[in-house]
């Protein structure tokens, strides 16, 4: 069988390394893939993700089996509706499906038609009106952009002037351009977050392990919001029955719902949720594997990736086998990321133990034999432990060992779990 996965991030470089332990997996190619992800078994074919028309030739030509989308953009441009006209198979959501990342508006709205639960909101596209319900709610309150900003078009504001900060950045001033000329302003949920990632197709829906990631970019959660910092899974301080209260009030009930409003989904719905006292609730949905989740998760899952897709295109809800160990994931990342960055800085990755452990590559580039930064988040570590507190110390262990001249990493992952223990 013939895999193509589209992106080039660490997430990617993880889906690819799991479809490569596949009996069934001939040949995987990513595109554009990284030098990084590429070996014997995967080939990387410079095809950026948004050229659509590019990437439909390479995989007939290719005659591809199976094409999974990585990343968020192509498919809210529909890269899945051009890919099903030609008749090739793919493993993502529509376009109009994957509005409920493209859109937090019919994402919350969908929530409200179908009671799932989530904070409470009201929608604006006009300034006064949402400067009104701020003064009318008072703060802490969420100003949220509708559109996709890279992660980057929400404020938990925790005071009133914050929050009409936010609506003038959003409105008036276009920070995230035509993502914010509608704003959704929500309910401030407290509580711990996490992501719960499921295999969708229409009413089936086969839920992975939880996984808790960490969002600021630096410790004690301090600083700006980025794709992500570490992950680890599971997530044992919080595991009384959640995850299947989560599976029966959330996935299960919105997969059924987009099969009634004529979306159904396929693909991987990701439910970023809010651990509140009065149980989980969305603070949102994603349409494809999140980043760095993925590369915590397949790594404890023992099953077959193409056998728990297929099964799910099947309308078979398989029992997917995972392993008891828990994994955790740490990112190296460019000095100054989130924000501006520089690139061409000389990394060099130390050796890990292949058996447990395993460096995703996110940007770095070959040049003349060795490793260049050329994007924000660059690698980022992998390990496999008995349990979360044997994972961190050989990850550290490692990272540890030396310099990291011109990257950072967060050395408290995990610190949820390490310090109630
Ligand atoms: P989002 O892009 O919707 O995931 O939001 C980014 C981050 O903002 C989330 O990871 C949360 O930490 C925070 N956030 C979003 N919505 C809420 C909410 N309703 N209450 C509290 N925090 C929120
Ligand atoms: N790590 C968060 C995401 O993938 O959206």
């Amino acid at each position: 069988m013939k895999v193509l996965v589209i992106g080039n991030g660490g997430r990617e470089h993880a889906i690819c390394w799991k479809l490569a332990q596949s009996k069934k997996v001939t040949h995987v190619f990513a595109a554009p893939g990284s030098d990084g992800i590429s070996n014997e078994k995967v080939k990387s074919v410079s095809i950026p993700a948004d050229h659509h028309a590019e990437l439909m030739t390479f995989a007939k030509e290719e005659k591809i089996d199976l094409t999974i989308v990585g990343p968020e953009a192509p498919l809210v441009d529909g890269i899945v509706d051009s890919f099903n006209c030609e008749g090739l198979t793919t493993f993502g959501p529509s376009k109009a499906a994957a509005a409920l990342e493209g859109s937090k508006t019919f994402a919350k709205e969908m929530m409200k038609k179908y009671q799932i639960p989530t904070a409470s909101y009201e929608v604006f596209d006009n300034v006064e009106a949402a400067k009104a319900y701020v003064k009318q709610q008072g703060a802490p309150i969420v100003v949220k952009a509708d559109g996709l900003a890279a992660g980057k078009g929400v404020v938990v504001a925790e005071t009133e002037a914050e929050a009409l900060n936010a609506i003038d950045q959003m409105m008036e001033e276009k920070a995230f351009g035509e993502a914010g000329s509608s704003l959704v302003i929500e309910e401030c949920l407290r509580g711990e977050e996490l992501s719960l990632m499921a295999f969708v197709h229409e009413n089936t829906v086969i839920p992975m392990v939880p996984v808790q990631d960490h969002k600021r970019a630096y410790e004690r959660d301090q600083g700006p919001n980025t794709g992500g910092m570490g992950a680890y899974s599971p997530v044992p301080h919080l595991e009384n029955g959640w995850v299947e209260q989560a599976e029966r009030e959330i996935l299960r009930p919105m997969a059924e719902a987009m099969v009634k409003e004529k979306v159904p989904f396929t693909g991987i719905l990701y439910a970023g949720l809010m651990i509140t006292e009065s149980g989980p609730k969305v603070i949102e949905f994603n349409a494809r594997f999140g980043d760095p989740e993925t590369q915590v998760v397949l790594p404890r899952m023992k099953s077959d990736l193409i056998d728990v897709i297929e099964s799910t295109l099947n309308n078979v809800e398989m029992n997917v086998e995972w392993k008891q160990e828990a994994c955790v994931g740490v990112v190296l990342a460019s000095e100054g990321y989130p924000a501006s960055y520089e690139k061409g800085v000389a990394v060099h990755i130390p050796k890990i133990n292949d058996d447990i452990q395993t460096w995703f590559h996110a940007g770095l580039q070959e040049q003349e034999g060795h490793w260049v930064t050329n994007g924000g988040r660059v690698l980022l570590l992998s390990s496999l432990g008995k349990t979360i507190e044997e994972a961190l110390s050989s990850t550290y262990h490692v990272l540890e060992k030396q310099q990291w001249d011109g990257l950072f990493y967060r050395r408290d992952i995990g610190h949820h779990v390490t310090s109630r223990r």
